[in-house]
């Protein structure tokens, strides 16, 4: 049996996008039983439910405190097998990361353990790196610290535009996460201390 995935996004969604176009094409045998966002207007909720998925808005401000916010997360994600962040502009507690140890996995653009937290490819592009990229990781208390799955680069040009530089970065985005999750969905990765071993 396939297993059973919630994703937690804020934003457009295309992560989103690609893991469903990848389940749909038969690439990545996975079910994703709910798409959460704290942002009401996410258009990654349109995007779910476009797809017949399970949407949910969960929306910080209604709630007293982090706490409570990520219990009715908890509530909602029912008895999924991993949680993915697609775009999810909020940092877990560490209770949360502990209650989902090695279950939850991240995509950040930008090839970690350089540019950290927001704006990472502003960062790349204003440290003027000659190449950049992408990082899927298992998230761990840290900002950006888990151990990495699998990570793509793309070359940096002088003339790059921070948006420029992030299209190309997205692009190889899409391509990574769901190879990621594939891996992860066929039991293929062994997490040892902090590196994560891809079994033939
Ligand atoms: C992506 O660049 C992802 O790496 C970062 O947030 C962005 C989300 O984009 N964590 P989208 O919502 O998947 O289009």
């Amino acid at each position: 049996m396939n297993k059973k995935i919630g994703i937690l996004v804020s934003g457009r969604g295309s992560n989103l996008q690609a893991i469903i176009d990848k389940i749909t094409n038969g690439f990545l045998p996975l079910q994703i039983s709910v798409v959460i966002s704290d942002m009401p207007d996410a258009y990654a909720l349109t995007r779910a439910e476009k797809a017949g998925i399970k949407t949910a808005t969960i929306n910080r401000k209604e709630y007293a405190d982090k706490l409570s916010f990520e219990n009715k997360i908890n509530e909602t994600l029912g008895n999924v097998d991993g949680i993915v962040l697609a775009g999810f502009m909020r940092i877990l507690s560490e209770s949360f990361i502990k209650k989902w140890e090695h279950k939850i996995i991240n995509i950040h653009p930008a090839l970690l353990p350089s540019f950290t937290g927001m704006h990472a490819q502003k960062q790349a592009n204003d440290y003027g790196v000659k190449i950049a990229g992408c990082t899927v990781h298992f998230v761990d208390a840290g900002t950006d610290t888990g151990p990495i799955i699998l990570q793509k680069v793309v070359p940096a040009f002088f003339e790059d535009t921070e948006d420029e530089l992030a299209a190309r970065i997205l692009e190889e985005e899409h391509k990574a996460l769901p190879e990621a999750l594939k891996l992860w969905a066929e039991d293929k990765l062994e997490i040892i201390g902090r590196k994560v071993r891809i079994k033939k």
